[in-house]
């Protein structure tokens, strides 16, 4: 058996109520992040990996999302003929980036269900997973590298990082196996690998079984396609992921096993508002072309912030 991984799945068919009204008439996923669509980081991130081949899980009102990753004639020539290679090349990229498939996830039964609707797609394959809330820096390099884990262990890997205890029930969270009271590392890799024993979806504080929350990363064996299909709806009534990947980590024979890779670097969970300015804040900073302004404006602003405090008001 190979663990070649070349397609990635992005569901993408939430309502987005946590933004609303913005997202009373476009789909969150279009939430512009400095100077594109928050989506269109997670299909680059994607690329950046080496998988080309990508499947939207979308819903009703998403057909924005499909516009976006295709081409628009008119605006390419209007660009053309005012000679602004710049944004031609902005335009093009968006439509150049990948293979993207668009499927309807039909019942919104939950991340479980969306994630199993890509079975004939993918096929009796190894697959990504990226949910489209989370961006993150250096997004590219933690996919390849989850990649690489399972191709060489043949788990399915799940992305974590340690959250603060309080923050926990956000998060599908990770108990990993412990040997002699150390976590038991899956091998030499870019950053620490654990094996895990179990999951569980946003647990309560004190049934948290660590702090490590995944990250909306997972790279998955096909396996977890006929787990989800007789997987009943478990936390808040829908089919989780989550609780096929704990029948996975609890068979590991049959369907290898389930490694959680800590992921050391930035990330932003897009669903959440602050969050979500965070991100506009850092990501424009690191923005080649806008980088050095915003920085240095956001300086001043901090001052004249500090200032404000100091004077009471
Ligand atoms: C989903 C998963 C959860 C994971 C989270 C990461 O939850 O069910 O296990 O930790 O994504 O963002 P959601 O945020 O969609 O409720």
């Amino acid at each position: 058996m190979t663990f070649e991984v070349n397609k990635a799945v992005i569901p993408a068919a939430g309502l987005g109520t946590r933004f609303l009204p913005a997202t009373k008439a476009m789909p969150k996923e279009m939430l512009p992040v400095v100077d594109r669509p928050a989506i269109q980081y997670v299909v680059e991130e994607a690329v950046e990996a080496g998988l080309t081949d990508i499947l939207m899980v979308t819903g009703r009102n998403k057909t924005p999302l499909e516009n976006h990753f295709d081409r628009v004639l008119e605006l390419e020539s209007a660009l053309e003929e005012r000679g602004d290679q710049h944004k031609l090349e902005a335009v093009r990229h968006a439509s150049n980036l990948a293979d993207v498939h668009y499927l309807r996830q039909g019942s919104p039964l939950g991340l479980g269900h969306a994630v199993y609707r890509a079975h004939q797609h993918v096929g009796d394959e190894s697959f990504a997973v990226l949910l489209g809330d989370d961006i993150i820096a250096e997004g590219g390099q933690l996919l390849r590298e989850m990649v690489r884990v399972h191709r060489e262990t043949g788990a399915s890997v799940v992305a974590v990082q340690e959250v603060p205890q309080e923050q926990v029930s956000s998060y599908g969270v990770v108990a990993p196996q412990l040997v002699d009271g150390e976590f038991k590392s899956a091998g030499d890799y870019e950053w620490p690998t654990y094996w895990v024993n179990s999951l569980v979806e946003k647990p309560a504080v004190e049934d948290a079984p660590s702090n490590f929350a995944v990250i909306g990363r997972y790279v998955l064996r096909p396996e977890a396609f006929e787990i989800l299909e007789n997987t009943p709806p478990g936390r808040g009534g829908e089919i989780q992921l989550t609780d096929a990947l704990v029948e996975m980590a609890a068979n590991r024979e049959e369907t290898g096993g389930v490694v959680a890779l800590v992921y050391g670097g930035r990330r932003f969970d897009t669903g959440n508002k602050f969050e979500y300015l965070k991100a506009n804040v850092e990501l424009a900073i690191a923005n080649a072309e806008h980088g050095p302004e915003v920085r240095e404006w956001i300086q001043q602003y901090a001052q004249q912030l500090a200032q404000q405090t100091k004077n009471g008001n």
